[in-house]
């Protein structure tokens, strides 16, 4: 027996209120689809997961890449418990609809990026899940109903495969974090009630970009770097997964600022929003980290403030530490009032 609660056992005693007895039949499938998804990880290069593309193999089977197995495990899974009625993954361009069969209570939406930090999967390193749930106000979601702003989750999470794989959630009431235990195949409470300390020395950016960030970012990076040399009279580390999930995980355990700017970079003639989804991946990761005591910003709105105009719009995202994001915060004021 784990001295530790389960997962299960956790989620009977702390969900209340109106979503309770939804979001822990929604909660169980996700958990579920996790599980899975972390097993074909496992398997990796012996089950012919690794490919970043779908392909054949030399017997001419189909060969998937992971973020198309993961996929399709979330889509699959999520459909159980009947309360889901529409979703949105960052692998489909269009809303998934939920068969009438499946929708027997169905009143959420679940917006998922299914496996998140995917360049990472040939090379062995961490990546993730996320997700995030909206109320609905009809069971067959429309366009208006998935747009709803990140203030209106209800509940977010990430799955971690990393060293070991971890689901840690919010459902608005704090972060609590779980650790797999795959000879028990369920995820045991590990890391209660998570706080991101106010104050950090450490913090993580795409450097090569450097010379397409807008001035604040670029003046706040310079000034890390100067370390105790310069204003900020300490020195800072630096790390960079690629795995949002997994920079955004070492930002609750041990502090630290996580950045994916807008740059002067264009995409098909078109100016960059920055690289990262709103709904799917900042959304989410916004509320786990403001739960957790943090704040993110896309250095000029609360991220959860922002109004989505497109289901796969992209967004600016600076995240964690309190103190870190509302430096950057005010050295994009101050360049806004400057040039007004
Ligand atoms: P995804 O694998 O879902 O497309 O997301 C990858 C994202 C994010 O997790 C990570 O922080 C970032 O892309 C890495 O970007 P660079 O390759 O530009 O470093
Ligand atoms: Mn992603
Ligand atoms: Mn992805």
């Amino acid at each position: 027996m784990s001295k530790h609660t389960s997962i299960t056992e956790f989620l009977k005693q702390h969900l209340q209120g109106e979503h309770a007895i939804s979001l822990n039949a929604m909660l169980s499938d996700v958990i579920d689809s996790c599980k899975k998804i972390a097993v074909a990880i496992d398997k990796g290069a012996i089950a012919g997961n690794m490919g970043s593309l779908v392909s054949e193999n030399v017997q001419g089977e189909v060969q998937k890449a992971l973020d198309v197995i993961a996929d399709e495990i979330f889509i699959t899974c999520n459909q159980q418990s009947g309360y889901v009625a529409g979703m949105l993954s960052e692998e489909i361009d269009d809303i998934i609809e939920i068969a009438e069969t499946h929708k027997k209570n169905g009143q959420y939406i679940l917006l998922f990026d299914p496996l998140d930090g995917s360049s990472n999967v040939n090379v062995n390193i961490s990546v993730g899940t996320i997700f995030s749930i909206l109320k609905s106000t009809n069971k067959n979601p429309t366009l208006a109903d998935f747009l709803q702003p990140g203030t209106s989750q209800i509940c977010a999470g990430y799955a971690l495969y990393g060293t070991s794989a971890m689901l840690v959630l919010t459902t608005g009431n704090g972060v609590n974090g779980f650790t797999l235990d795959t000879d028990a195949n369920e995820f045991y409470l590990t890391h209660p009630n998570m706080q991101i300390a106010v104050n950090t020395q450490e913090f993580a950016i795409n450097m090569s970009n450097y010379r397409f960030w807008h001035e604040p970012v670029q003046r706040y990076i310079d000034e890390c770097l100067q370390g105790a040399e310069g204003d900020r009279k300490k020195d800072f580390n630096m790390r960079w997964v690629a795995s949002m999930v997994a920079e955004v995980h070492r930002i609750l355990v041990r502090g630290g600022i996580f950045m994916y700017p807008i740059d002067t970079k264009t995409k098909n003639g078109q100016p960059s929003s920055g690289k990262l989804r709103l709904m799917y991946e900042a959304n989410p990761m916004s509320f786990i980290v403001e739960q957790a005591g943090g704040a993110a910003s896309t250095g000029l709105l609360r991220i959860l403030e922002v109004q989505p105009s497109a289901l796969h719009q992209r967004v600016p995202v600076m995240m964690g530490s309190k103190s870190e994001v509302d430096r950057l915060v005010a050295y994009h004021s101050r360049t806004r009032s400057s040039k007004s």
